[in-house]
């Protein structure tokens, strides 16, 4: 089975192609084209600016993951007419394109995300899937980040309990079989990627402040300043991280000099403290839930920090720990045409006459 995965949810435009044979994932395609660069002369993310990227690049991207997932394979030409060549000289209903013929479903992420960037990711797919006469699985972006780490072993031992990391969203969830999600417990403000966005940028750092916190830390001592630990002894599994921001934010203006002087320590501890939180409610829960595994994805599971506390932890515990390789943490197509599958065996498909991307749909 082959699957077409379409990501569009914040700013990066992305579509796989990923083969599914008896259970086992192979990438036969892959393209992300980032935004960062834009996204950096202002800081952070500007809608309007994200969403008329993914509408130039959109067909693009999809055209290259296509054509490249059958180079290589020998039963298989390169087709001359590319799927942008074929739309050109389309007629409605009829399958043009080789390669999209040969894909057997379409996925794309319907939502949560900025609902001008998901339009464009959700629009693109229905009517690829209504020309192309392909079924179309609308995948939650959250569900996404939890399959990547099918990607690397597919055998994950349940019940898991997922920590889905990045900048949107920081949440738990039980997994008692793989495909199906309880909600228990979340960031009550800020996201963890938020914090380290926002921190970031005001120790004058550019956007996304994830990475840049990261290198900067492991320079660092992570023990040289402590900083508070919001909710973390509340009796829930929910997360708080505006005030270690704000914490960070007024011991810069004490002292500013100085503490840019320290910024690589004020990272370290930063970092250190969001890792401890996070590990700590995750393995809380894992341990409530009687959970043989957790599962860490998002865009702030490429921290390496917060990778070495859960692994400690987790192994500590006897509790197995899944974690994607560091190019699928942050937001790809690939995940989502993995998360997809999981649907595609229980005949979820979405009816594309319905369908619309839903910047607030929770898994
Ligand atoms: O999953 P993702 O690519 O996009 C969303 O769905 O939000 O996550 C992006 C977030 C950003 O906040 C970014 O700063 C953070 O992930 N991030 C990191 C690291 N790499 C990316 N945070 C901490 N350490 C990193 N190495
Ligand atoms: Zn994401």
């Amino acid at each position: 089975m082959k699957i077409l995965g379409i990501e569009t949810s914040c700013d990066e435009t992305s579509a796989s192609v990923v083969e599914v044979r008896r259970g086992k994932f192979t990438v036969l395609s892959e393209v992300v084209s980032s935004q960062i660069k834009i996204h950096r002369k202002t800081g952070g993310i500007v809608p309007e600016v994200a969403a008329r990227e993914h509408v130039k690049n959109i067909l693009p991207v999809i055209d290259q993951a296509l054509n490249e997932s059958v180079i290589g394979r020998a039963s298989w030409r390169r087709p001359k007419n590319s799927l942008l060549h074929s739309l050109k000289k389309s007629a409605p209903g009829r399958s043009l394109s080789p390669v999209l013929d040969d894909v057997d479903y379409l996925a794309v992420t319907a939502g949560p995300g900025l609902i001008t960037s998901l339009m464009v990711g959700v629009e693109a797919a229905k009517a690829l899937s209504y020309v192309f006469n392909k079924k179309l699985v609308a995948v939650n972006h959250l569900a996404g980040h939890l399959a990547s780490s099918l990607l690397l072993n597919e055998n994950i031992k349940l019940p898991a309990v997922g920590l889905v990391v990045s900048g949107g969203h920081t949440a738990l969830y039980l997994m008692k079989k793989l495909g199906s999600y309880q909600y228990i417990g979340g960031t009550q403000d800020d996201a963890a990627g938020e914090a380290f966005d926002k921190t970031a940028k005001l120790l004058g750092l550019p956007y996304p402040g994830g990475p840049e916190i990261s290198k900067l830390a492991k320079k660092g001592d992570a023990d040289k300043y402590k900083m508070p630990q919001p909710m973390r002894d509340k009796p829930n599994f929910d997360f708080s991280f505006s005030g270690i921001k704000t914490h960070v934010l007024y011991e810069y203006q004490k002292n500013p000099k100085e503490y840019l002087k320290n910024i690589n320590d004020v990272a370290a501890s930063f970092e250190k403290t969001v890792a401890e939180i996070l590990t700590f409610k995750t393995l809380k829960a894992a341990k409530k839930f009687k959970a043989r595994s957790i599962i860490l994805a998002g865009g702030v599971a490429a921290n390496t920090r917060l990778r070495k506390t859960l692994q400690v932890k987790s192994n500590e515990n006897g509790i197995y720990l899944f974690v994607p390789e560091l190019k699928y943490c942050t937001d790809n197509a690939t995940m989502i045409a993995v998360a997809a599958y999981l649907q595609i065996q229980k005949k979820d498909f979405a009816d594309i006459f319905k369908l619309k991307a839903n910047p607030n749909w929770e898994l």
